[in-house]
């Protein structure tokens, strides 16, 4: 029997992965946030469920005893308008790795996960729209996204030095913009799929012609769906290698290019209200994957439209049920006290 911890599997990578777990056979899943339960994007009954903070070293010793695998996706985030307003909150998320990292060394746990970012990316690379993809060695010299970018940075090195120094496996993936079903699409964290989705489809339901968008929408974006997402951290975490790896997509749009293809899949044409003042984040950005396609073989499936389509039609279903819209739309409730 192995024992797997999942650190955030409240929220929506940890969420998609912890539900890919739970049930298999010779697995036994132990699911931690900070959220309480019934905040939790999916609901899982075949595991040990526990709400708690890991900024508290107390929580992180006592919740991987025993366990083999960590995989970390606890962290303080959200879309562009969440991580610009709170950097203080989001760089406290480096006690949640802190902690856990020595934790695992405690307890001997075997490997450990870490969940890293395109925000950790050098910000004279990412200065014009449709720049040229994101290579592994372009966050260095560092440069990242101030707060949350520094966060992650640092916390990758961490990784990189208790490997070295403790001799802990541990595996670490930079994200690009992960979207899909059951995630955030509203209240302040969702980030631009889900956020342009859910105004294109209140625009059709409530008869409205004109949508708000952030900046100028000729920024650029690549935006990697779930599925691929996940297949691509169990891909790196079984691999051998313990270096960091781009999970991200090559296909770049910008974001008007992007509410263009939710239109044709709403089949409902908008008006674009461009709000400069809003939170941008780089100018373009977009992942190369040629190195994590040469040594581990991922590469991503779905296309940009085939994963909006789903995206668009999970948001539909709950705008329009109007159920769990507290749930996955509750913007602050992990602010720190
Ligand atoms: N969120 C959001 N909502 N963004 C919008 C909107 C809107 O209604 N309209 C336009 N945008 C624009 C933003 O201004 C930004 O330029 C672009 O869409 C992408 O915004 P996000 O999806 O919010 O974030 P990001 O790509 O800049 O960064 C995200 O991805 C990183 C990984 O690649 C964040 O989620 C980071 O936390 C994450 O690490």
């Amino acid at each position: 029997m192995v024992k797997i911890l999942i650190c955030g599997a409240g929220g929506f990578i940890g969420g998609h992965l912890a539900s890919k777990f739970i049930g298999e056979n010779n697995i036994k899943v132990v699911c931690a946030d900070i959220k309480p339960i019934e905040y939790w994007f999916q609901n899982f009954e075949n595991s040990e469920n526990h709400s708690l903070d890991l900024k508290d070293y107390k929580n992180a010793l006592k919740i991987t005893e025993g366990v083999d695998y960590i995989f970390n996706f606890a962290c303080n985030m959200g879309g562009m308008g969440f991580i610009e307003n709170n950097k203080a909150e989001c760089m406290l998320s480096v006690l949640v790795n802190t902690n856990l990292l020595r934790a695992a060394i405690k307890n001997n746990c075997k490997k450990f996960f870490f969940s890293s970012s395109a925000c950790v990316y050098n910000s004279s690379k990412q200065d014009k729209t449709f720049v040229k993809g994101l290579r592994e060695e372009d966050a260095y010299p560092a440069d990242p996204e101030d707060g949350y970018g520094w966060e992650k940075l640092f916390s990758e090195r961490m990784c990189r030095h208790f490997s070295e120094d403790f001799g802990l496996e541990t595996r670490v993936v930079r994200y690009h913009n992960i979207y899909g079903p059951i995630g955030t699409f509203d209240g302040g964290r969702e980030k631009a799929p889900a956020a342009l989705c859910r105004k294109i489809i209140l625009a059709k339901k409530n008869k409205k012609k004109i949508i708000d968008v952030w900046g100028d929408g000729e920024q650029t974006r690549s935006f990697l769906y779930i599925d691929d997402c996940i297949k691509g951290t169990m891909d790196v975490f079984e691999s051998n290698n313990q270096e960091v790896f781009n999970i991200g997509s090559e296909e770049q749009v910008s974001i008007n290019e992007m509410i263009k293809i939710i239109e044709d899949i709403a089949e409902y044409k908008v008006e674009k209200n461009y709000q400069l003042e809003k939170p941008k984040g780089v100018r373009g950005r977009s992942s190369d994957n040629s190195y994590v396609s040469k040594k581990i073989g991922w590469k991503p499936n779905f296309t940009l439209k085939e994963g909006l389509e789903k995206t668009y039609s999970w948001i539909e279903q709950q705008i329009l049920s109007g159920s769990n819209i507290e749930k996955f739309c509750k913007g602050n409730i992990e602010k720190n006290d």
